[in-house]
Parts: structure tokens; sequence; C-alpha cells
């Protein structure tokens, strides 16, 4: 991977994408030249990018001639198709979807807790792996930044975890079409659900991800078994309940752990003061905990509500409410930091 590579953006136009030029900037992470990619019905439409004018192009199977590095935000069944694609072309896919995120030989990183597990033959690209590092899921990422170093203390036995999730998670359109409900109901107009199955504006809904036979949704089983491959461990029980709430922007979660050994809460806050990308919002006196618009648009995930549970007395439970930027820390700024890894430009934190 050159220094200063020469990156495309798969899908600049969503969300993630757009978070991507974005972070690109304001991280000054190197390049040589930047391509600029989406669908057809993006092609030829202008973005303005550091003083430059880029011309949007349509992904196609020849887009990757050239690139060293390729950042991929555009569903899916985008990045099954075109991430080999890039791979047999000669770059370094950084992919956001969950395409390839349980493949054994494809790392799955959050820099600040498994920067190492990206390995030197994925930054060489050697020939016959992968050549593929996925970002996990924004949940995930989300709530690990956080409870990694807890872990690292006392050994995470168990885990229950509530999200509070926002409508950027699930893309542009979702958001337009939270603000556009949000006219609609105070106009007294039936709620335009176009992305979503129900009414948003005024309400909330179990994530709108596929139920498997078991009862739990993708997002909340995503969870549960990219925390065990990023930890490396199937140790610890994991159970998620998902919803989707009318924020525009940023989840929470509210997580319960049991650990191995004992933890108390003032331990736990002087570990997540240090903790890289944390920053603690737990103001008891002025009943002042993280929100999703303290998050948003920022790196930290923010973390109150810091307390022992007091349903175990024994010392080895404790309770956090977490918030944290999904397009961002969730998305396009762990990509980066994976990509600066990559590059070998800045230590990871
Ligand atoms: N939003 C989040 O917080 C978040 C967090 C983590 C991961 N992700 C993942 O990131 C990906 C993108 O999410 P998003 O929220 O940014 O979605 P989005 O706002 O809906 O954007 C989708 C992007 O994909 C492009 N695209 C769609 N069909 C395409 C095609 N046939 N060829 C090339 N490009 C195509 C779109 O281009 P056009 O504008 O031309 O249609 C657009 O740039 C998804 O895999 C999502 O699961 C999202």
């Amino acid at each position: 991977m050159p220094s200063s590579p020469n990156i495309a953006i798969v899908g600049v136009t969503g969300a993630v994408g757009q978070e991507f030029l974005r972070v690109i900037d304001q991280r000054d992470f190197p390049y040589a030249n930047l391509k600029l990619l989406a669908s057809m019905r993006s092609a030829g439409k202008t973005v303005e990018f550091r003083g430059q004018t880029f011309t949007i192009e349509e992904l196609t199977e020849t887009s990757f001639a050239d690139v060293d590095l390729a950042l991929f935000s555009a569903g899916t069944s985008i990045s099954k198709k075109f991430a080999p694609i890039a791979v047999e072309a000669g770059a370094v896919v950084v992919d956001n979807s969950s395409a390839f995120r349980m493949t054994d030989s494809v790392p799955l990183i959050v820099p600040e807790v498994n920067a190492d597990a990206i390995g030197n033959d994925i930054q060489l690209g050697v020939a016959g792996k992968a050549g593929i590092v996925a970002n996990p899921n924004c949940s995930t990422i989300i709530m690990l930044v956080p409870v990694t170093p807890l872990h690292r203390a006392a050994g995470v036995k168990r885990m229950v975890v509530s999200t509070y999730q926002a409508a950027s998670g699930a893309g542009a359109a979702a958001m337009a079409e939270l603000e556009q409900q949000t006219r609609e109901v105070l106009n007294d107009e039936p709620p335009t659900c176009n992305i979503f199955p129900m009414q948003y504006a005024f309400n909330l809904f179990s994530h709108n991800s596929d139920i498997g036979s078991e009862g739990y949704n993708t997002e909340e089983l995503k969870m549960v078994h990219e925390t065990h491959k990023i930890w490396g461990t199937t140790s610890p029980r994991i159970t998620a309940t998902c919803v989707r709430v009318p924020v525009m922007r940023a989840h929470a979660e509210s997580i319960n752990l049991e650990f191995d050994s004992l933890l108390n809460e003032d331990a736990a806050r002087d570990i997540l003061s240090a903790a890289p990308g944390v920053t603690v919002i737990d103001d008891r006196p002025s009943n002042r905990f993280p929100t999703p618009l303290d998050a948003s648009h920022e790196d930290d995930i923010f973390v109150g509500r810091i307390r022992n549970d007091i349903s175990r007395p024994d010392g080895k439970g404790l309770d956090l409410f977490v918030c944290g930027d999904q397009i961002r820390k969730g998305a396009a700024l762990n990509a980066v930091q994976i990509a600066e890894v990559l590059v070998q430009r800045v230590p990871v934190g």
C-alpha cells in the first residue's frame, strides 16, 4: 500500500460515502488520486472537494484499474460483486457492508480493539489472501469501543444490550423519510412509508431487519457474532434487542455487563476516561449523560450512567449508557482509521 494511495469511494453519494469525504478531509488522509463511484443514477454529477471538482463515475467492472484502496459503502450485493473485482485489480478493499464480515480470511476490525488482526498479508496484498478488511456493524462498533477496555480489565462473562438506533443507520433516504414524515404528521397528513414499514416519526419500532426462527433480527445477531469474532472468543454470552427510534443521527445503547472478576463503577469510570475513542459524560448531580446530539458528528463514543448493577451485589455487574455517531465511528471514520493502519500512517486511537 503506497503511503499516498489512489483511492476509490464506492457509494460516494450515500450517507456513509459523503462522510468518507468529510473524514478524509478532516484527518488529512493522504491520497494521490480520488475516484468517486456510485450508480448510473449519479454518474456525471459533480462533487466539490478541497477546491477541486470531481465527476462521479458509474461503478463498473473496470472501475478499479490503478486503484490502491477502495472504500466500499454501497450495500451488501454491490460489495459481494465488486469487492473481489477490486481485489483482483490490485486494490485493498475496506468494506462497510456485511458481505464479508464473517468470512474467516477477512479481518473484522475496530482499530481501538484489534488493529493487530489486520495482518501484514493484507497490507502487502499477498496473492491468495482476500485483500478485504471488513468494518463491523455500526451498533457493534459503538458497543465495543467502550466495552472492550472493561472486558480486558475484568472479563465480560455476559452482556445484555438494548439499542436505540437512528434513521441515519438506514441511509440517506431513511433520514429524508423521517424528516418528511415529521412534517406530514404535524400537518395531519398520512405519513409516507417508502423506506420503513410503518410510521417512524413520533414512534419507535423493533429494528427493520429480518427476523430468524429463534426470534432475533439480523441486527441483533450481528452484534453477537461480530463481537465474538472481534474478541476472538465465543465465551462471553451476549443478547441484544435492537430498536429504531426517531432520532436523525447517532445511535444509543443501554449495556448491562456481568464480569468474571470484580469491577466497580469507580474503577470502570477510570478505565473509560483513559480509553481511546471514549468520552465520559457522567454528571449525576446535573442528571447530564450522553445524548445522540452530543455524539452527532463526533469521533468518540460517549459513555455515561456508569453504575454498579444493584441486581448483582457480588460487585461483578455494571450498567452503561452509550451514544455514538454511527455514520462516523460506526462506518466512515472506522474505515478510514483502518486505512490509516494500512498506509501505516498513524498509531490507532
Ligand atoms: N448508514 C450507516 O450508518 C451505516 C453504518 C455502517 C454501515 N453501513 C453500510 O454502508 C452501506 C451504505 O450505507 P448508506 O447508509 O450510506 O446508504 P445510502 O445512503 O442509501 O447510500 C447508498 C450508496 O450506494 C450507492 N449505490 C446503490 N446502488 C448502486 C449500484 N448499483 N452501483 C453503485 N453504487 C450504488 C448509491 O449511489 P446512488 O446515489 O447513485 O444511488 C449511494 O451512493 C450499506 O452497506 C450499509 O449497510 C451504513
